[in-house]
């Protein structure tokens, strides 16, 4: 595929998100020949700068995170990034929104005039702003003319905090956007290992026969990371790692892992697919959010800060004090492959370790010939290093008695492969400017994962109990273990 021309608008684009993710996967895009020349980049923020401004904030801040090998194409990039002033917080929070007065029109007007006269091109506007402010800026974008037919809207996470509000976000950019104009970003799915389930479970015919309770014992998901949340904590009182981790990039991760095998792998039969997994996964209601879900929150250990006691602009509140930052959580898929298999779910800051894995867990052999066998797994992992393992039983050399040991068959994707990866927003941008949205969550599926969602936090709400604390740096509070350990199950640390 040739050179894409296309005017990317960034909302928050002088944010962490857009300095350390997208600036740096335009550049590749731009580097690997993807972005024409005549694309521009068009930050939009408060912040007040000029162009010169914020490409020398760019150079300063980005420069350092990718690879450059050509001082000609660096200057060539940054000279394509153009910064726009509107006021976020204070026009499009506004529940109006619409009368966005002021010096503020003059923002709009700016960004009216860099986009006049190339109308013919591609389009994103890319919302990486909170997400109040999705529904007025896709209808101030409208009133000023600036949506055409080749326009799409990227939509970052997080789609609201519960279904209602994702159902009025989805309402509001729905009647200014199409849906197939409308990319709403879970990251997780840009990455290589997810796209590489897909391909090793419906391009190999091995493992599709026993991709079934028969043979399936459990299936878990961690998402494990070892950074607090200094200086989030404005975000993250109201998010906690259920809104933040699970509704979103766990939940993916378990629709891929639990679809039926689409018909073709283009964007609506692969969605179609995800989509019926989030339906018939099993509702966690009232009381049963005791017995199947865990809450956590790390305290100070090992001079690492608890939550409480991270920086912050402000005092802990009550909402600090209730808000997880972990959780696990035994969920069921209710059909006929899986009826029976727990899914367990697990995500947490100030874990140990940063890795992110789906372990599938088969069932032990129907009758041991020999002492010591332990059952197979099959372990699928996101980061650090990208990489498949099955875990089978073999034969110790020596002779005498047999003595089992478990080995790994192991696919590493960095000795497999030399091209360089492609970060996930980097492939994920690729995608929105071919207008292929398959790695993106469809309307149906966002709802469908709040859903699911909603009853747990609505059950954690009514609870009077502070969530269990767990030291930082450990694996989560003793409630994690106890959720595998009252069936005989026991998560995957060893690496
Ligand atoms: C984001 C969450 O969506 O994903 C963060 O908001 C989290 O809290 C991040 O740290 C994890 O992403 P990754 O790619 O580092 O696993």
């Amino acid at each position: 595929p040739g050179a894409h021309t296309a005017d990317l608008v960034v909302f928050g684009g002088t944010g962490d998100l857009s300095m350390r993710k997208l600036i740096p996967a335009l550049y590749h895009s731009d580097r690997d020949g993807r972005l024409s020349h005549e694309s521009r980049v068009i930050a939009m923020s408060r912040g007040g700068l000029t162009d010169a401004d914020f490409r020398g904030k760019v150079d300063a801040e980005v420069r350092d995170q990718v690879p450059v090998d050509d001082q000609a194409g660096w200057e060539r990039f940054l000279g394509r990034l153009h910064h726009v002033s509107v006021d976020v917080g204070r026009d499009a929070g506004r529940d109006a929104g619409r009368d966005a007065g002021g010096a503020d029109r003059a923002g709009w007007g700016a960004l009216t005039r860099l986009l006049a006269g190339h109308g013919q091109r591609d389009r994103v506007f890319y919302l990486a702003s909170p997400p109040r402010t999705f529904g007025p800026f896709c209808r101030e974008l409208d009133e000023a003319g600036l949506v055409t037919p080749r326009s799409r809207v990227v939509l970052e996470k997080p789609l609201g905090h519960d279904l209602p509000s994702a159902q009025r976000i989805n309402d509001e950019v729905g009647a200014i956007f199409d849906e197939h104009q409308i990319f709403r970003i879970d990251h997780y799915l840009g990455k290589e290992t997810v796209q590489n389930l897909l391909v090793l479970r419906f391009a190999n015919a091995f493992l599709e026969p026993i991709w079934n309770s028969l043979w399936i014992d459990h299936v878990q998901i961690t998402a494990a990371e070892t950074v607090g949340t200094p200086g989030r904590r404005g975000y993250y009182d109201h998010a906690g790692a259920l809104r933040d981790m699970v509704q979103n990039h766990l939940l993916q991760l378990l629709t891929l892992t639990a679809m039926e095998p689409p018909a073709r792998s283009d964007r609506e039969a692969v969605r179609d697919e995800k989509v019926k997994v989030l339906q018939a996964l099993r509702p966690i209601t009232g009381t049963e959010a005791d017995r199947f879900t865990v809450r956590g929150q790390y305290v100070g250990a090992d001079g690492m800060p608890g939550y409480l006691d991270e920086p912050a602009s402000t005092p802990p509140t009550e909402a600090s004090r209730r808000v997880e930052t972990f959780t696990a959580i035994r969920a069921e898929v209710k059909n006929w492959r899986w009826a029976g298999v727990p899914f367990y779910l697990r995500t947490g800051k100030r874990m140990p370790y940063r890795r992110s894995e789906i372990v599938v867990q088969f069932k032990d052999v129907p009758h041991s010939i020999y002492p010591g066998g332990a059952p197979n797994r099959l372990v699928l992992r996101l980061q650090p290093e990208e990489g498949i393992q099955l875990h089978i039983m073999a034969k110790e050399p020596g002779a005498g008695e047999v003595r089992l040991k478990p080995v790994p068959l192991s696919l590493s994707f960095g000795e497999t492969f030399t091209t360089r990866v492609p970060e996930a927003y980097e492939r994920l941008l690729t995608d929105v400017l071919a207008g292929n949205p398959t790695l993106f969550m469809r309307r149906d599926e966002v709802e469908a994962a709040w859903r699911w969602i909603d009853p747990i936090l609505h059950a954690w709400e009514s609870h009077t109990e502070l969530p269990e604390p767990y030291n930082a740096g450990t694996t989560g509070p003793a409630g994690a273990r106890e959720l595998l350990g009252r069936s005989g199950r026991a998560w995957h640390e060893e690496d």
